[in-house]
């Protein structure tokens, strides 16, 4: 019996509550947008489409955050999306300001709400949420890496011709261009996936999976919302079925893997309290320094952030 708000009824806002509805899972998605009429639009498509695909999951639009009273989760995707030419990193005066109002009005209807966080540039804004919602961190995190991580075993699937359902991979990083997809710790049903793909091609995977939000940009002016919208339907329906499932997110670290006091993507274990557990991996001196390249990169945004008067 759960109740989860999606702010932001956008393209990836309206995905993650259509994608979650299907699942069944919960007894009510509302979607809030500043474009209140938008938000009902797409809560009623989606309901219409209960009786064709067969699911009972209640849909709401709104603008008002009185509708979000008692959420269990929330979804922030609210903000402005890529264009062509820009990196994540340019949204951060615009989507900062977003990130900071919606969080406290979510933070004014529900007492404890679980909140992951999906706007961009997502490591920095996840860190804004946490802030502005003053709860702890296992129950503020981002989505990134189980979006990150599926276009890798994508690519995977396509260039070894199997099923991408077989390929498991683990990704850490920020959520750009200095993410750092783990081949090491990538298997295809089980089997390394250096034994059945040659280091050159194993390579162009990592970088084009690195380059794989601006690739959709470049082909649609605007960033992708399937994945990024299923992917965030899938961490919501980890943690209110409890399943402990192991996800690379976008979570607090405070010392783990030797970085304190930012958000950063890590395998984590998701639940019903949220992040369960940060898995630790025994990384390599390579995969050690890509990670921090990473972090400095984040902290760089970071530091932006906190010299905005928010
Ligand atoms: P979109 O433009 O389609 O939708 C954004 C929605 O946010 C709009 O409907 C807009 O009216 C709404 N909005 C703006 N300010 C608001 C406010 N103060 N309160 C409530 N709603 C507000 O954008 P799209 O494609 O859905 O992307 C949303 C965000 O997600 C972007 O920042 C994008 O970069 C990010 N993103 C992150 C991904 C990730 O892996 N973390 C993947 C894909 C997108
Ligand atoms: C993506 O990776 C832009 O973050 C967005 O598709």
């Amino acid at each position: 019996m759960s109740k989860v708000t999606v702010v932001g009824a956008g393209n990836v806002g309206a995905t993650v509550a259509n994608v979650l509805a299907h699942k069944d899972v919960v007894n009510e998605v509302v979607l809030l947008d500043i474009k209140g009429d938008f938000a009902r639009g797409k809560a009623l498509d989606s309901w219409q489409q209960a009786p064709i695909d067969y699911y009972s999951t209640k849909l709401k639009g709104t603008e008002d955050y009185k509708d979000t009273a008692g959420s269990d989760i929330v979804v922030i995707t609210a903000g402005i999306p890529r264009k062509p030419g820009m990196s994540r990193d340019d949204l951060i005066a615009t989507n900062a300001k977003i990130v900071n109002i919606v969080t406290k009005s979510i933070m004014e209807h529900s007492e404890n709400p679980i909140i992951i966080v999906v706007s961009n540039p997502l490591d920095v804004m996840t860190y804004a949420a946490f802030k502005a919602a003053g709860l702890p961190a296992s129950r503020v995190f981002g989505m990134a890496g189980i979006l990150d991580t599926a276009r890798y075993r994508a690519f995977l699937a396509t260039a070894l011709n199997v099923s991408p359902k077989d390929i498991q991979a683990v990704l850490m990083g920020g959520h750009g261009d200095t993410m750092v997809p783990l081949p090491r710790y990538t298997t295809v049903s089980g089997i390394p996936v250096t034994e059945m793909i040659g280091d050159d091609e194993l390579n162009a995977i990592v970088e084009r999976t690195k380059k794989g939000g601006g690739e959709l940009v470049g082909l649609m002016g605007t960033s992708a919302w399937y994945a990024p919208g299923a992917a965030a339907a899938q961490m919501v329906e980890t943690i209110v079925r409890d399943e402990n499932r192991i996800f690379p997110c976008c979570a607090y670290l405070n010392g783990e893997y030797g970085i304190n006091e930012m958000f950063l993507g890590v395998p984590v274990k998701l639940g019903k309290n949220g992040i369960e557990q940060i898995l630790e991996l025994q990384l390599n001196d390579d995969e050690k320094e890509l990670l921090n390249t990473s972090a400095q990169h984040v902290r760089a945004v970071m530091d932006v952030f906190e010299g905005m008067d928010i």
